[in-house]
């Protein structure tokens, strides 16, 4: 079953084609440069960028599919369509949903909407054209979820099956970071600038930042307090002391961040005694992150599986059409073209 699948949710235009778990092309085009300068994800910027690149990452991603046949013999291959319908920012997943209208019109085939969310969970999941990583299902698993709009553990009990146990009052944990980020005078996003000035410092925890909700049992996550710290912390600052603290800051910032998500983490594995873990997100991109977390997967005995490859931690279409996989095997198509909308809050 060959899915052709368009994530426009935030700030990459990205066009996949995929074989159940296996991606054969992806493309992304990301608009990141763009949006660095204002500190976040400019949504006027966003949508222009989106109409002018959806039709040269399709007509890249289809010819990629074979260079031997044309565009619409390799059209005709694919079997659906899926495409993120929300959560994201409004006027850009427009961008991509009335593309899919388009195309299912065209070439008369039959859509499925999936949440950006669904993808990051199954970004765990997918496997190049070879099938490597194997990695069977091992249901149930604890599916943490750590992006620029979200933080939340959910409970991944089979295919389709999920149930949100913990979410974030208000920050998501890619928020705080890039909002720091913004405060120490760098650009978006925030997460690898702090990445690489915490290794400068071998990720040192000088400054004291709270470790919020870590002391209630509970799975919310709140993470707004943290930069009202930091804003504190670099009033007592002269100017010149801001600058020979930046990289002290910038590390101990985001081991508040981590440390908060490791203790949760830790919270939710003996609530739940789930013992297969995934996590999906941007955040996961940060490699020192990924090593706190194998430490807590060694010490709480729990297998933990990433996404295999780093293109799939940010935004990518490839997650989107394996998770559309799963659901076509449901039977969960789009039943008329014209219902299908945009849901900016759609939740799991
Ligand atoms: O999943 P994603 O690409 O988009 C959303 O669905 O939100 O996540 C973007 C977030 C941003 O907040 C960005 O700063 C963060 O992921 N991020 C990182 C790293 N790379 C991206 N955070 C920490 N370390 C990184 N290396
Ligand atoms: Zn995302």
């Amino acid at each position: 079953m060959l899915i052709l699948a368009v994530d426009t949710s935030a700030d990459e235009t990205s066009v996949a084609i995929t074989e159940g778990r296996h991606v054969l092309v992806n493309t992304i085009y990301s608009q990141r440069l763009e949006h660095a300068q204002w500190g976040g994800i400019y949504p006027s910027i966003a949508k222009r960028a989106h109409i002018e690149k959806i039709n040269p990452a399709i007509e890249e991603t289809v010819k990629r599919l074979s260079s031997k046949k044309t565009f619409i013999e390799n059209m005709q291959q694919i079997d659906y369509l899926a495409v993120t319908y929300g959560p994201g920012l409004a006027i850009a997943l427009e961008v991509g949903i009335n593309k899919i209208k388009e195309m299912a019109t065209t070439y008369n085939k039959k859509i499925i909407a999936v949440n950006h969310l669904e993808g990051h969970i199954y970004s765990s999941f997918v496997q190049n054209k070879n099938g490597n990583p194997v990695r069977p299902f091992k249901f149930p698993y604890l599916a943490l979820v750590i992006s620029g709009g979200h933080t939340e553990f959910v409970l991944f009990k089979d295919h389709y099956s999920f149930e949100v146990i913990g979410e974030t009052r208000d920050d998501a944990a890619g928020e705080a970071i890039d909002k720091a980020a913004r405060m120490l005078g760098f650009g978006y996003p925030g997460g690898p600038i702090l990445e690489r000035l915490a290794r400068q410092v071998h990720n040192s925890d000088s400054y004291k930042f709270p470790r919020p909700m870590t002391g209630k049992p509970s799975l919310e996550f709140s993470f707004s307090g943290l930069k009202t710290s930091l804003l504190y912390q670099l009033q007592e600052l002269s100017a010149k002391e801001k600058i020979n603290q930046l990289h002290n800051l910038a590390s101990s910032y985001q081991e508040a961040v981590f440390n908060t998500l490791i203790k949760k983490t830790i919270i939710a594995i003996k609530k739940t005694g789930v013992k297969n873990i995934v996590v999906g997100g941007g955040v996961i991109a940060n490699l020192y992150l990924r090593k706190l977390f194998r430490a807590l997967t060694k010490e709480q005995k729990v297998a933990l599986y990433f996404p295999p490859y780093s293109y799939l931690t940010g935004d990518n279409a490839a997650m989107i059409g394996v998770a559309a996989y799963y659901k076509a095997q449901k039977g969960m198509f789009v039943e008329k073209i014209s219902e299908l909308e945009r849901v900016p809050r759609l939740h799991l």
